[in-house]
């Protein structure tokens, strides 16, 4: 008879019945019984533990379902034979771990990607949140439709008529977790052998070494992307930043909008892919309408996100494609589920239906205000000679200056003081050179009665030479 080198625990909360199926288990799979072997009686292995035939028989059954062992009727049980796992040894130990990019918290996070914390209306997101996930709502744990939820695409296309300047029907309206997941979409829409445009510098949602090798970069001055630069190359695709270029802040030039869509209408199959991110707020001057909505030719591809609008942490974005590209989208994707939770999705419906985006997004238009001035004005008091460009809108400045160090040896120094801020090289696809060292200041996160102390904090470390102001 084979023995069986394991103990029952009687006081132990794991069953016996369970016990004595792992220990069975492990012998076998640790080769501990050779396969064949004949196990034990339920009569006589229920007197050797000193337990019921019932717990041996519960016992058994589990591993005969599992196909430990196999059952020859009035003989007795066998040890089966199984294939062995391939046994991978688990490298967690080894794995180096400083290659894994940690969320760091810093002393002072200059970031332009982060929000306000202390404004979001929790305590209204909160009741729709709960009104949708209750009884009533039981629908929604089912798949949802693929382009996302209707209710919530009609209230984007009511957004985007009374904000943004563009027509649309909630049927051209895609949603998906987010302007990274959204582009591929989009680029695999179009046809396959498109060749892509970048603004340079610019925001990429495809990682930029993939980029340099994809994209043609396009400068960028004052007046937004250089269209002429574009119209010289063989790209038929463009993804620009109009109403608020990401990172410089410059807006797309009236006439570089008219040369921009006339590119787009010259030849068949030419795209713009408009990112309308951070165009929400606006201090100076009056909103930028869409270029979408200046389109009469079902170029423009129009993508925004609630990123900024209410938090990153949503994942929530959007594209609206012209109508003669949904045929193209529904033979693509029409086995694509939507990235967005349904209940997440009705959510944000609820909010917007019943006026809360838009009373948020003027609350909060407010508030970026101040802490914009703030920084204007601490800049222009204090520290006259950085000139300050990009601050018409979004929740950035770009401060420039002339230092013996570089934007990352700048960088570097500001990161061991423990504070967090971007220089524009970051943001480049090519080698760049130009005289002002430049960094993007993000005020989003900060809180208004600190900016002053913050700002004077980096400025110190930089040695960067303060006026004094009575
Ligand atoms: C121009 C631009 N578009 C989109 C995003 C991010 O969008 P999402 O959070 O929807 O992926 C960013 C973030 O920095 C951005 O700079």
């Amino acid at each position: 008879m084979i023995i069986l080198f394991f103990q029952l625990q009687k006081e132990h909360s794991t069953p016996l019945y369970e016990q004595l199926y792992i220990g069975i288990k492990d012998a076998i799979t640790n080769n501990q019984l050779a396969v064949g072997s004949r196990l034990p009686s339920k009569r006589e292995l229920a007197e050797f533990f000193n337990i019921s035939q019932t717990t041996v028989e519960l016992a058994y059954s589990q591993l005969l379902a599992e196909g430990y062992i196999m059952s020859k009727p009035r003989i007795g049980y066998f040890v089966e034979e199984i294939d062995s796992l391939p046994y991978r040894k688990n490298n967690v130990m080894d794995f180096n771990f400083k290659n894994v990019a940690k969320q760091t918290e810093y002393k002072i996070d200059f970031s332009s990607a982060k929000i306000d914390e202390d404004a979001f209306p929790f305590t209204t997101w909160r009741k729709y949140a709960k009104d949708v996930l209750d009884k009533p709502f039981k629908h929604l744990l089912q798949t949802g439709e693929r382009q996302g939820e209707l209710a919530l695409r009609v209230e984007i296309s009511n957004y985007l008529h009374q904000s943004r300047g563009i027509e649309c029907q909630p049927e051209q309206i895609v949603i998906g977790s987010g302007t990274e997941q959204l582009l591929p979409m989009i680029l695999k829409i179009l046809d396959d052998d498109f060749l892509l445009a970048f603004e340079n510098p610019g925001y990429s949602p495809i990682p930029r070494h993939q980029l340099s090798q994809l994209a043609i970069p396009i400068s960028v001055d004052t007046d937004g992307i250089v269209v002429e630069q574009l119209q010289k190359t063989k790209a038929n695709v463009v993804y620009i930043t109009p109403s608020h270029q990401f990172p410089t802040g410059a807006v797309l030039s009236a006439n570089r909008r008219t040369q921009l869509l006339n590119w787009a209408a010259k030849a068949p199959n030419r795209f713009i892919i408009e990112d309308d991110y951070d165009s929400e707020f606006r201090y100076i001057g009056k909103p930028i309408p869409a270029l979408r909505g200046l389109d009469q030719n079902d170029c423009v591809i129009y993508l925004s996100t609630f990123t900024k609008s209410l938090m990153p942490s949503l994942r929530v974005a959007y594209f609206v494609l012209p109508p003669t590209l949904i045929k193209r989208y529904q033979e693509h994707f029409n086995y694509y589920s939507s990235t967005v939770p349904r209940f997440e999705q009705h959510i944000l419906a609820k909010f917007m239906e019943d006026g809360h985006f838009a009373k948020h997004l003027n609350r909060m238009r407010k508030i970026y205000r101040k802490k914009h001035d703030k920084c204007i004005e601490i800049f222009s008091n204090y520290y006259p000679q950085i000139s300050i460009s990009g601050d018409a809108a979004g929740t950035n400045i770009l401060i420039a200056f002339l230092h013996d160090q570089s934007e990352l040896a700048l960088q570097q120094i500001a990161l061991q003081h423990n504070i967090n801020i971007l220089p524009l090289s970051n943001y480049y696809l090519t080698e760049q050179s130009y005289s002002k060292r430049t960094f993007l200041l993000g005020f989003g996160h900060l809180h208004l009665h600190e900016i002053e102390q913050q700002i004077h904090e980096l400025m110190a470390i930089w040695n960067i030479f303060r006026k004094l102001v009575n």
